[in-house]
């Protein structure tokens, strides 16, 4: 099949990473970023260390508010699509480039393919949230990463299309986490950021969801942060650009203990949440990694899309929303400090992940052969769906 794929982030970058090997042994793939992400320590190192192909097409799109940034997509997107004429288009996750990639497929009856398909917040301020729901609504193949997506897509009457394949990042996350297993992996981290790394004696942060940009917000997790950094476990935020300038913008200084770096390399960011404490993060891809990595993990979130990280006993996330007490609980009790050091040597001696296999049912989906049975249906009545 013709395939083009939108990538234009940093987390569908290491998606696409996962992907890319597999879909191109059976597919001819036509690579786009719309360039959402373009510092190089958010998106263009990434090409290098995860060995992903040059794109075909880089529309230089990043920057300015939703609808500014959408739109301009779609009027980049719709004439390469014509041009290129493929069988399908695949979309990743649930960015802006995900929604301009998703509807300028579907505006021109080209047959889209959603990665991470029926993920749900419940909660439409988010704008991941909105742009889920209307890629979902546009696409022929629904590719949910859980049995909690599938049944969402379900409740909302989407049943056609839908495969449950597992999750790419964890296929990932399976064929490199071995390299950061020796607790080595951190000192020349260390030394580059000029940061003092013990495993088990620091935390590992991200930030930075629209919603934790706000200032008052951003007052509330910085506070946070302060009340869970210790004088022998330092907090290291990975700062995503748009949080350091939103912080500038309105005057809010970091507190001690609290030091920020960079945003860091996929396997950096590995090394760091494997052996910290504890992550700190509102991130759904740090989630779902320090889960794998049996890392505890506290969500700067009230609500998540991956329920399985947070649901029952013996979970290793919790939801703690930007709560400096509820924290302080939770670590006290999932990384109580005079076992985290053990903990962490623990976790890194006896890591080892299996991928998912999402990758595999992804490309073998994506053959005509195996359209979804709704869509055969409608090609054997000869309806265009
Ligand atoms: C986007 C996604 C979010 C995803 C995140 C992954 C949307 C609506 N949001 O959020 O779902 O979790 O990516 O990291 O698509 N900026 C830079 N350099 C960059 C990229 C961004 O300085 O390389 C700054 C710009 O000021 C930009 C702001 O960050 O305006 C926000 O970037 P944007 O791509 O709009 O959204 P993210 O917050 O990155
Ligand atoms: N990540 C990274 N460097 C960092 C922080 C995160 O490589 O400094 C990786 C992280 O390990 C995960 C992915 O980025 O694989 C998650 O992306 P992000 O948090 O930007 O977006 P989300 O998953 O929330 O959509």
């Amino acid at each position: 099949m013709r395939i083009v794929s939108v990538v234009g982030t940093r987390p569908q970058l290491i998606k696409a990473a996962a992907l890319q090997p597999v879909l191109r042994r059976s597919h001819a793939e036509t690579f786009v970023d719309t360039g959402q992400h373009y510092d190089d320590a958010m998106a263009g190192d990434f090409f290098a260390e995860l060995g992903l192909a040059r794109p075909d097409h880089i529309l230089g799109i990043g920057g300015g508010g939703h609808g500014d940034q959408t739109g301009r997509m779609l009027v980049a997107l719709e004439p390469l699509l014509r041009d290129v004429a493929p069988d399908a288009v695949l979309v990743y996750g649930d960015t802006n480039s995900t929604l301009a990639g998703a509807l300028a497929a579907a505006k021109l009856d080209i047959p889209v393919a959603h990665v991470e398909a029926g993920l749900r917040s419940f909660d439409r301020r988010m704008p991941e949230e909105l742009n889920r729901v209307v890629s979902d609504r546009l696409s022929r193949w629904l590719f949910a990463p859980t049995p909690a997506a599938v049944a969402n897509l379900a409740a909302e009457g989407i049943d056609s299309g839908v495969l449950e394949v597992g999750d790419l990042m964890l296929d990932l996350a399976a064929r490199v986490s071995e390299e950061m297993r020796d607790p080595a992996v951190l000192e020349p981290i260390a030394e580059r950021l000029g940061v003092a790394l013990a495993p088990g004696r620091f935390l590992f942060a991200t930030v930075h969801r629209a919603e934790n940009r706000d200032p008052a917000a951003m007052a509330r997790w910085s506070a946070l942060l302060a009340a869970v950094a210790a004088p022998d476990r330092s907090v290291v935020l990975a700062l995503h650009p748009g949080t350091r300038a939103a912080l500038e913008a309105a005057e809010i200084v970091l507190p001690g203990g609290v030091v920020a770096v960079d945003p860091q390399g996929y396997r950096t960011s590995l090394a760091l949440q494997l052996h910290a404490a504890a992550v700190l993060t509102d991130s759904g891809g740090v989630q779902r990694e320090s889960t794998w990595l049996g890392v505890p993990c506290l969500v700067l979130r009230t609500t998540t899309e991956w329920v399985e990280t947070v649901g029952g006993a013996g979970s290793s996330a919790v939801l703690v929303g930007l709560d400096s007490d509820a924290a302080l609980r939770e670590l006290a009790t999932r990384a109580p400090l005079a076992r985290t050091v053990e903990q962490a040597v623990e976790r890194a001696r006896s890591l080892h992940l299996t991928g998912s296999g999402a990758a595999e049912r992804i490309s073998t989906a994506m053959t005509s052969a195996s359209l979804p049975s709704a869509a055969l249906t409608a090609a054997a009545a000869g309806v265009r769906r």
